[in-house]
């Protein structure tokens, strides 16, 4: 007693107050031990007791899929603030939300905060997707995880469809009237489909009230089960795939360290700096907030949501059917099968598979970068293949035909790709990916910034709004 009474004279006070909370725990490792112990126990029912050394390189994995745990558990932590005051019916729900940005205490920052930590996980996702891919991180045992994955990139995509229309305001309310809409040209089952999805043949308390129970109920439950999942399916495949450099034989070395600080310290740098991040943006940027929705009067342009706008802008150059259907589906099945085509699994764990396959894909980018835009111009102002063939249908003159086009010029540069640099099988496909990437990024670019009233192009300095 004596002992713990000289200890606590010698405490400043904080440290008194922590010693009353927590008596024993400061500078007595003997008293701090079980606390400690307790702790470690805890996390290691859920991380492996050591780690892969060669894995803890910040450089394999960049944190993005610890970043997207962060902002899963932000979005769920203020989602269910957030359902304290919102209330899913036409006539409440913009209302709600004004209430919540005027009334409610830090009902705007609270807000803020689910709106970037929604944005910045479709953008941190597609880069672990791109950093899975580029490391050959899909290769037996990982390639079911390379589905789970995909999986999830669909529900945060459904997600942040589902959660854009909540605010009913005039962005969200005809935003999601193009999304819905885009749903018609499935072949069969569109109307369906779409009479499904908004409960009724246009957008109204019943869409509203579907995408509410979507947006918070199934997409939680989905994310729950998926989320544990894909970790599980990384601890059966022994941890992360080993990153080597290129001129690296794989080797079967077995350096290991403990999880313990070493991954859980790292965890915890990244998620605070991300979360300070977030934090800082929401401080400053309001989440966007128009009008009331008014089903009469459409705004001009109709924007569907920036990371569908690559799709808008697909849809300005080939017919619909082609546009929403055939090309998504198309490379859907494409990253499906990716890991199970490609199956040269000796370069797993290499940033681009090889010092060649760097060169290129970097002239792979070049080659999106000059001729997606010149495409995109050209097809404006000068290529109407509609008015050219107008006796065949639309489906072959704007959709067949400029498809098989595409297609032959993309099968074109495979193969010259592969001679030019005498390359195998997986650089030249990756070079194909990057291709593809580039090219949709500049689609979404185009989409979200060039184009104005009417979707025409134009400089983006033109319009007042810039943010989508
Ligand atoms: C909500 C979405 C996602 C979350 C929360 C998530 C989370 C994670 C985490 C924490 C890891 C281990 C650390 C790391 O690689 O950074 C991981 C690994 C992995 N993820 Fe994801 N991920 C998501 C989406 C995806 C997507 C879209 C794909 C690919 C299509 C994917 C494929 C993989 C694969 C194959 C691994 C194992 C990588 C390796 O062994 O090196 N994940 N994911
Ligand atoms: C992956 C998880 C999630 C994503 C990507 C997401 C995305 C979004 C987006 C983009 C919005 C529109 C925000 C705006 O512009 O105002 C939104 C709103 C909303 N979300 Fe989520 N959300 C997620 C999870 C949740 C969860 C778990 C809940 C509750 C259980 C929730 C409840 C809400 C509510 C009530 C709104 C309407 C309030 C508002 O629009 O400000 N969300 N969400």
């Amino acid at each position: 007693m004596k002992e713990n009474d000289a200890m606590s004279e010698r405490l400043n006070l904080f440290q008194r107050i922590r010693y009353s909370v927590f008596p024993g725990t400061i500078d007595r490792p003997r008293y701090r031990e079980p606390y400690r112990n307790f702790f470690n126990s805890l996390v290691l029912h859920f991380r492996p007791r050591s780690v892969q050394k060669r894995t803890l390189r910040f450089t394999l994995t960049w944190g993005l899929g610890g970043m997207a745990v962060v902002l899963v558990c932000m979005l769920f932590a203020t989602g269910l603030m957030l359902k304290f005051v919102y209330q899913p019916v036409p006539d409440r729900a913009y209302e709600s939300i004004i209430h919540l940005q005027n009334n409610v205490l830090f009902g705007q920052l609270i807000r803020n905060i689910h709106h970037w930590s929604a944005y910045a996980l479709l953008v941190i996702v597609f880069l672990h997707f791109l950093r899975v891919f580029f490391t050959g991180a899909f290769y037996p045992p990982r390639q079911f995880n390379w589905i789970i994955g995909l999986t999830m990139f669909l529900v945060v995509l459904t997600s942040n469809i589902t959660g854009y229309l909540l605010p009913w305001d005039q962005l969200s309310f005809w935003a999601i009237t193009i999304c819905t809409g885009m749903l018609e040209y499935i072949p069969g089952i569109g109307e369906w489909l779409q009479g499904l999805v908004r409960g009724g043949s246009d957008i109204g308390p019943a869409t509203l009230s579907i995408f509410f129970a979507i947006h918070t109920a199934v997409i939680p439950v989905c994310l729950l089960i998926l989320m544990p999942f894909h970790f599980w399916r990384v601890r059966k495949a022994g941890g992360l795939v080993i990153p080597r450099r290129p001129d690296e034989e794989e080797s079967s070395e077995d350096e290991k360290a403990p999880t313990i600080p070493n991954l859980i310290l790292r965890e915890i740098v990244v998620a605070v700096v991300l979360i300070a991040v977030v934090m800082v943006v929401a401080v400053f940027f309001n989440a966007p907030l128009e009008a009331k929705a008014n089903p009469g009067l459409s705004p001009n342009p109709t924007k569907a949501p920036w990371y569908f706008a690559g799709i808008q802008e697909l849809l300005l150059h080939f017919h619909p059917l082609f546009a929403l259907f055939i090309i998504p589906v198309f490379m859907l099945i494409t990253l499906v099968s990716i890991p199970y085509i490609n199956y040269q699994t000796e370069t797993a764990g290499v940033w681009f598979t090889s010092l060649k396959g760097r060169s290129m894909a970097v002239v792979a980018a070049l080659v999106a970068i000059i001729f997606t835009p010149i495409g995109i111009v050209a097809d404006e102002f000068i290529i109407d293949l509609a008015a050219w063939m107008p006796n065949i249908p639309g489906e072959i003159s704007n959709g067949l035909i400029p498809f098989a086009l595409m297609l032959t010029l993309t099968i074109l540069f495979y193969k010259v790709m592969k001679n030019k640099f005498s390359s195998n099988n997986n650089e030249a496909l990756q070079s194909v990916f990057v291709l593809l990437v580039v090219a949709f990024i500049i689609l979404t670019i185009t989409g979200i910034w060039f184009r104005g009233k009417g979707m025409a192009l134009m400089w983006p300095w033109e319009v007042s709004d810039l943010i989508p």
